[in-house]
């Protein structure tokens, strides 16, 4: 059974509330129930952890190696210049893909770059909610083989 590791970072957890003409009305705990049972789907084993500290996020990046197949991470404002979050997934051997809720490229200048996109398998930006299930299609895909998992 696959394992995968959703991470969110700082200010996820303020979904529902937080500008939700950009990021929507669900929570944080409805993203993160639909996802596990999205997984559940695919017999894979799901867990999800937010922060809004970036030493955290760090730790949790090294503690999945060896134990997750792959993480799915939102590393929120993090994404555009932390150097140390970027380092940390560059020295795990576990496949990470980073998914942004809104289209990060039609935003303000700042958001346009991603430090941690050179070091990460791939990027799902601007599909909301469905970008992580994509990304947890894509990490299974990986993780078994094949095409398997597409054709369900
Ligand atoms: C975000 C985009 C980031 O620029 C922002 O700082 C976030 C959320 C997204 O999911 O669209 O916190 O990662």
């Amino acid at each position: 059974m696959a394992r995968l590791l959703v991470i969110n970072g700082p200010n996820l957890n303020r979904l529902g509330k937080r500008e939700p003409h950009i990021y929507g009305s669900d929570t944080l705990s409805d993203l993160e129930q639909q996802l596990i049972s999205f997984a559940s789907q695919y017999e894979a084993e799901l867990s999800c952890f937010q922060s809004n500290f970036e030493g955290e996020i760090i730790e949790q990046i090294h503690a999945a190696e060896g134990t997750y197949d792959g993480i799915i991470l939102n590393a929120g404002a993090f994404t555009h210049y932390s150097y140390a979050i970027r380092d940390a997934i560059a020295s795990v051997n576990v496949p990470v893909i980073e998914v942004h809720i809104s289209n990060v490229h039609a935003r303000e200048p700042f958001r346009h770059e991603s430090v941690i996109a050179p070091v990460v398998s791939g990027q799902i930006v601007g599909l909301g909610f469905a970008g992580y299930r994509l990304a947890i299609l894509a990490l299974l895909e990986q993780a078994e083989g094949g095409e398997r998992v597409w054709k369900k």
